[in-house]
């Protein structure tokens, strides 16, 4: 394993490529990674970088993502079928038939989704961004898919009433963060504070000691005055807060949430993906352009720098 992170290391350095790896990769592709983040960090990273090439471990909206906002770079998947369903959940006729029946609310959309529903919305955020977004917009009611958690988190965190689009879709990871299980671990370590990710049903979150995205965790462990910590999103955080906290202990609310898609990426397929340059991620034009200037909107309304509010 080390000789091919190793020849992983070279490749990119020879080629001029940059790594991008999500918090939920497996700990090896993580470790072997330029930058490892949550979805808006990943995006803000892939608009940073001077790299030509940018080789993403992540499943297909967030590759997708950094090929729209960087049109002249090439970005290539390592595993094409590694899949986000929830984003799957939410489809253009159904975007379509809820802005026709609430022609006055804004659409905000969850990045959790593809390019077309992209550029049908007023603005994209991210699981760390959602909140602070939509309280900064007038309207009182919100249109926001996909995630029908999120939509409710929102809602309670901002006070405005958020209409969520279509009305069931989830993440069939979070979904299973049941509160049972949460107070089955809690029973075992009392003392331990629960983090977890907004995705998770309203019923668990309620149970938490914090709500972040997956970067916000990581970084609330570091932050929180406590040893052990019990972590409700996809088990891949636990790494990178093992690696950074010696100190703290954190457990997982079952050895069984796992993002199967985000695992399919290894070490082999990111050494084939420098080597190979495949697969080169496609996206139409027009549709890219459309969904550009949505995400360049959220950007600025949220104060994230990009390379046009440089210019
Ligand atoms: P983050 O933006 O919090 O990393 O979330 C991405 C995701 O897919 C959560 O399931
Ligand atoms: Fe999608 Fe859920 Fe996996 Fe996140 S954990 S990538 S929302 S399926």
């Amino acid at each position: 394993m080390e000789n091919l992170s190793r020849k992983i290391r070279e490749k990119a350095r020879d080629i001029g490529a940059i790594v991008l790896a999500h918090n939920y990769q497996r700990p090896e592709v993580q470790d072997v990674a330029d930058f490892v983040g949550d979805s808006l960090e990943l995006s803000v990273k892939a608009m940073e970088t001077d790299a030509k090439t940018i080789v993403f471990a992540g499943v297909d909206f967030m590759v997708e993502q950094a090929a729209v906002l960087n049109p002249s770079k090439t970005v290539l998947t390592p595993e094409p079928s590694s899949i986000c369903p929830m984003a799957w959940q939410l489809d253009p006729p159904v975007v379509e038939e809820y802005r026709r029946r609430n022609p006055d609310a804004p659409l905000v959309v969850y990045v959790n989704s593809f390019v077309e529903v992209k550029s049908m919305a007023d603005y994209v955020v991210t699981s760390s961004s959602a909140s602070r977004l939509v309280s900064k917009l007038d309207a009182g009611k919100i249109l926001f898919g996909p995630d029908r958690n999120l939509a409710s988190y929102v809602a309670e965190t901002t006070g405005k009433e958020v209409i969520a689009v279509p009305l069931n879709s989830y993440c069939p990871v979070h979904i299973g963060i049941t509160p049972d299980k949460i107070l089955s671990v809690k029973e075992r370590m009392p003392d331990a504070k629960v983090l977890v990710h907004p995705e998770c049903p309203p019923e668990t979150r309620r149970l938490a000691d914090f709500v972040g995205s997956t970067s916000q965790i990581i970084r609330a462990v570091g932050e929180i005055d406590a040893k052990r910590f019990i972590i409700g999103t996809e088990n891949g955080v636990i790494h990178r807060i093992s690696k950074l906290y010696s100190g703290k202990e954190a457990y997982p609310v079952s050895k069984d949430t796992i993002c199967p898609n985000m695992k399919k990426i290894t070490l082999e397929k990111v050494y084939r993906s420098l080597v190979s340059g495949e697969t080169l991620v496609k996206i139409d034009e027009k549709l890219a352009e459309k969904a550009r200037r949505v995400l360049e909107r959220s950007f600025t309304l949220l104060g994230v720098e990009t390379p046009w509010s440089r210019k």
